[in-house]
């Protein structure tokens, strides 16, 4: 609630007070006190019945005072006084924003309180669209645990300036292009076929077959390796038993999960200046412990790469391409290694996430699983295995993979928010400097107004336009986020899972579990993405004589 001037005029007033108290007459200093709280709380109360709540309500009274009759201003739920509507962001939000948005008459735009923090949340396309495409827009608000993992110089949290465009520019030439894309196909392969033998030994073991095959532990393990290749030029073999895999993977595998958890958490003291001091949720504790392993596993990377340059370009990994940067790209090695972990981090799970909701919803849909088996005998047959080049003609396959990030967008409030680096118009209302804009997409995804029947799982919704782009140009189904700051990665994570997909979809008939226990269960939870809450188990019926 205090700003600076605000805590400076009450010590103030408390010094005033105590000195009366001093001069022996303490009904004076009581007095005092009591005129003071009862003023705190009506400046409380005062700024928390404002649309929007407390964060609002502040702005309205003190930066816009005179004018504010002037403007109309964003509609939202006012929550408490002091944190606002916090607990809007805990659990399943995009649900939760969702359900506050359509219950006030604000689904274009909500304003609401996070703590000291105005926010916004758009869940119309135009709306969504006028935010990821401003100039306003193109910072992130930083968490306290982005900055303690090192972030801040990453990519994704970089505040929008020379060093960040270098970074994309770096990035989209180097890892993100067609052209690499395409190079990098042979080694995807490589890790699909690891994938089909991962899922046929789950299969055989005798434990898991009664229950059916947990496949997140292969779809994640794959995802990882695939990135650790393409980022550091290491190579390993798909291990089930984790007793047998590589230290690197498991040391990596541990340091993203850790990474996801905390930047996925609410942290509280993000929005509530004053709790920061006493960091209550150990969010400082816990980030400064998983950093200084980071920065010695990259490190140690980028020192062999320095020692051991690649004798061929094809064997050229983004950590070589970060090395062999000139001038004023250069990098240091502390934001090589920012930059390098965050492509690991980014990369790895957001790709087997999407892979087991689509899995997921074939396995509940057995007449959508049997056409795209269909079109995988036309256009591959049952003789060879499929390829990269194959996945470009199975055209219903990419039906199911579009109405998947429809029903199940992995990022349902695009992961990170925008945040307002100046007084800015959206939707015809003023939002000040500072605010945090988010576009909840999994609202816009399921608005009957934009999409007719949008519970129904209907992949054939896309085979009458089969041109529709989700990568951005059409705020309908936009999961990778739009504009300058959307995701580099969309079109290499389109190449991945429209080919990971197919190749076991092509081995196998996907069942569910025996048991009737473990059949699929669509809940979510949100962390960094939105998952399933319980893991997927199929059983794995063999379709092909390999
Ligand atoms: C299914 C897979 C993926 C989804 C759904 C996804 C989604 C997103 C979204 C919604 C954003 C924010 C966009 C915005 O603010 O407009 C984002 C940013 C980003 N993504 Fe992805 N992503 C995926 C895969 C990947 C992969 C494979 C990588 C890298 C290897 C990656 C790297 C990044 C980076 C670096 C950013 C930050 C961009 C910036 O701030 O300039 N993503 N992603
Ligand atoms: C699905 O999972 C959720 C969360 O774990 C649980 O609460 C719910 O009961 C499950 N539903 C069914 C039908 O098993």
């Amino acid at each position: 609630m205090a700003t600076p001037e605000d805590t400076g005029s009450w010590l103030l007033y408390l010094s005033l007070a105590a000195k009366c108290g001093g001069d022996g007459q303490p009904h004076r200093f009581v007095g005092f006190l009591v005129v003071c709280a009862v003023a705190g709380l009506l400046t409380c109360l005062l700024h928390w019945s404002f649309p929007g709540g407390p964060a609002w309500g502040r702005w309205w009274w003190t930066r816009r005072r005179g004018c504010w009759a002037a403007a109309a201003s964003v509609p939202g739920p006012r929550g408490l006084p002091v944190i606002g509507s916090m607990w809007l962001m805990t659990g399943l939000a995009h649900r939760k924003l969702a359900a506050a948005a359509g219950r006030l008459g604000a689904r274009r735009l909500m304003a609401f309180s996070l703590g000291e923090t105005p926010a916004v949340v758009a869940g119309h396309p135009d709306v969504a669209r006028e935010i990821l495409h401003s100039p306003a827009f193109t910072d992130r608000p930083v968490k306290e645990s982005a900055y303690g993992l090192l972030f801040h110089r990453a990519i994704g949290f970089a505040p929008h300036g020379g060093y960040w465009r270098a970074l994309r520019r770096v990035a989209s030439t180097h890892l993100f292009s067609p052209w690499q894309v395409a190079a990098s196909a042979p080694q995807r392969a490589v890790i699909a076929r690891q994938m089909v033998t991962a899922m046929k030994q789950l299969q055989q073991s005798g434990a898991s077959s009664a229950a059916g095959a947990a496949v997140r532990r292969v779809l994640r393990r794959a995802s990882l390796h695939n990135v650790m290749w393409s980022v550091f030029g290491r190579r390993y073999e798909l291990q089930l038993d984790p007793v047998k895999e590589s230290d690197e993977t498991r040391e990596l595998g541990a340091l993203v999960d850790e990474g996801y958890d905390l930047l996925g958490l609410l942290n509280w003291a993000d929005h509530l200046p004053w709790l920061a001091r006493f960091d209550l949720q150990g969010t400082r504790a816990r980030c400064s412990r998983p950093v200084p392993r980071v920065t010695r596993f990259v490190g140690r990377i980028i020192d062999e790469h320095r020692s051991a340059p690649p004798a061929a370009a094809a064997a050229v990994d983004f950590t070589d391409v970060l090395l062999s940067l000139q001038g004023s790209d250069k990098l240091a090695d502390s934001d090589m290694v920012a930059v390098l972990w965050e492509m690991v981090f980014r990369g790895t799970d957001t790709v087997a996430v999407l892979i087991e909701w689509v899995l997921a919803r074939l396995v509940l849909h057995q007449d959508v699983q049997a056409r795209v088996h269909d079109e995988l005998n036309r256009v591959v047959g049952l003789d060879r295995v499929v390829t990269e080049s194959d996945s470009a003609s199975l055209v219903y396959l990419h039906a199911v993979i579009k109405e998947v990030l429809r029903l199940h967008p992995p990022g349902p409030l695009l992961s990170w928010a925008r945040l307002a680096t100046s007084d800015i118009h959206v939707d015809g209302f003023l939002v000040p400097a500072g605010t945090i804009a988010m576009v909840n997409m999994w609202a816009i995804t399921h608005d009957p107004d934009v999409w007719p029947e949008p519970m129904e799982f209907r992949p054939e919704r896309f085979l009458d336009d089969t041109s529709f782009q989700v990568m951005g140009s059409d705020l309908r189904l936009a999961p990778f986020g739009s504009g300058r700051r959307s995701c580099p990665g969309k079109s290499l994570a389109m190449a991945t899972v429209a080919f990971w997909l197919p190749t076991p979809l092509h081995e196998f008939t996907l069942l569910p579990s025996p048991d009737p226990a473990r059949g699929v269960n669509l809940s979510e939870v949100l962390r960094l993405s939105c998952e399933m809450a319980v893991p997927l188990a199929v059983t794995a019926q063999a379709r092909r004589v390999a």
